[in-house]
């Protein structure tokens, strides 16, 4: 497997920490409040692209999964909908208008549960966007689909809607650890439902799924992973579950005592990276996995991979517009987030001409030098100083000489190689890519003290 990470025990004690996910950088932490819609009018501006991606959220779950950190709101009331719906338009047709020389070379729809809506729901949705926006005919459009709520011929309808993408959320195929999360599937129902999409001609089926939920053990997530492979998923994100009580009340519901212990935790995750090396695909880095012929991969050994708020993408040359209750935007150089509870969207729409824009950062120069070295890392596991120096026009060891001096002690560990100019993240490294990011990360130091990040591994 290329990126096949080497397990190095001693290595995985002393680098296991918290750590961003860095599908931004800055991170959310640096955001701030007192950003408006005259933020979005001159980022659109000054972008020098043409291309969009479009993120819309959809909130509704209609049952609680006790491990979930997403934003959600649970209900069973499909009006709900309808009313979202009603506030989705007045945002599409407002912040359309800003897009009308951008082409959508990507949609994605998440939430919560995009597939909450009903087929007319979903088919108003995607009227609404097509009309406003200019749809490119080869647009990737992508759902996540929790296996659950998918109604009878929805999969069919999505298709028809021009959907060309699925991301199912399994996370376990355990009876008793889907009950401890309050998530029981049928196994035999989601493998129809991936064979289904194959056969309607979806081109790429992606699965989430999560290792460190209670009562799941080395053995039974051994098995978890064998069943999933035998369904032989285009791509796959194995998350490491992250355990925020305090943050996400539904995971108060999860007894401590059925956690599995982080030695436990490790072997699952060790047992995955083997698994999915005998089975073919290709280690993408963080948590995320593709079949050696996805594009994802071939993007990756290309240099051509991106990373942005949804994770890793091929889409990278795309500015996005998220639209819906907490949604991201990132243009040029700003990034805008929407409110992130019901009833403040809803407010904020009403009262400010269709925009919910509340928090953002505008990045500065070394910000943008930084998060252009942390994609490269990130993404290739590589960066040629000599490259970085050239495009900025700066002599990196100078502007650098802080990160280099905290990436000393890794490159002693034989994490990373600084050989001819370039600094290669070795095997024994990329598990912990997150931490060589962070060497660069000039934000760190003021965030370090609200430790809210999950562990690297
Ligand atoms: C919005 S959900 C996917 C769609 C749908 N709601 C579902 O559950 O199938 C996004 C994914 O985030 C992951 N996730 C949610 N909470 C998590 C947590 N606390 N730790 C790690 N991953 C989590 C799950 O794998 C989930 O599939
Ligand atoms: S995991 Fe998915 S279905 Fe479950 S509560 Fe979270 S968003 Fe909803």
């Amino acid at each position: 497997m290329i990126n096949l990470p080497k397990w190095d025990q001693s290595l995985i004690n002393k680098y296991n920490v918290s750590g961003p996910r860095y599908t931004s950088y800055p991170t959310a932490l640096s955001f701030n409040e007192g950003y408006q819609q005259n933020d979005l009018i001159d980022a659109v501006k000054s972008s020098s692209t043409n291309s969009l991606s479009l993120y819309i959220h959809i909130p509704f779950c209609s049952q609680l999964c006790y491990y979930c950190g997403c934003n959600k709101v649970i209900t069973r009331h499909q009006s709900k909908a309808d009313l979202y719906l009603d506030y989705l338009e007045k945002e599409i047709i407002a912040q359309s208008q800003l897009f009308n020389h951008y082409q959508v070379e990507q949609l994605h729809l998440g939430g919560g549960t995009p597939t909450f809506l009903t087929a007319a729901q979903m088919a108003r949705l995607i009227g609404l966007l097509e009309l406003h926006f200019q749809f490119s005919p080869d647009a990737e459009r992508g759902i996540e689909i929790d296996p659950r709520s998918l109604a009878d011929g929805m999969l069919n309808h999505l298709r028809f809607l021009g959907f060309n993408r699925v991301s199912f959320g399994i996370q376990d195929f355990n009876d008793e650890v889907q009950l401890a999360v309050n998530r029981p599937q049928c196994a035999d129902a989601v493998k129809s439902l991936i064979s289904e999409a194959r056969e309607l001609g979806f081109n790429s089926i992606n699965a989430d799924m999560i290792y460190g939920l209670p009562l799941q053990t080395p053995h039974s997530f051994k098995e978890t992973i064998e069943q999933l492979i035998a369904l032989a998923p285009d791509r796959v994100s194995v998350f490491n579950y992250a355990h925020l009580p305090e943050r996400f009340a539904a995971q108060r519901k999860i007894k401590d005592a059925d956690l599995p212990s982080a030695h436990d935790k490790l072997t699952m995750f060790k047992n995955t990276l083997e698994q999915m090396n005998e089975a073919g695909y290709q280690f993408i880095g963080m948590d995320h996995f593709a079949k050696a012929d996805n594009e994802l991969a071939v993007a990756q050994n290309e240099q051509q991979l991106h990373r942005n708020f949804q994770g890793y993408t091929t889409h990278g040359n795309c500015d996005l517009l998220g639209l819906g209750v907490s949604s991201i935007s990132q243009i040029g150089t700003s990034i805008l987030q929407n409110q992130k509870e019901l009833k403040h969207y809803y407010h904020a729409i009403d009262n400010n001409v269709g925009s919910a824009i509340c928090k953002g950062m505008k990045l500065n120069q070394d910000d943008v030098i930084r998060a252009d070295v942390i994609k490269q890392l990130i993404c290739h596991f590589e960066l040629d100083m000599q490259h970085v120096a050239t495009k900025f026009q700066l002599d990196f060891q100078r502007y650098f000489a802080d990160s280099l001096t905290a990436l000393a002690p890794l490159q002693s560990d034989g994490l990373v190689k600084i050989e001819n100019g370039i600094i290669r993240v070795t095997a024994r490294g990329n598990l912990f890519i997150r931490i060589i990011c962070m060497c660069f990360d000039a934000h760190l130091l003021k965030q370090i003290n609200a430790t809210r990040f999950s562990r690297v591994i």
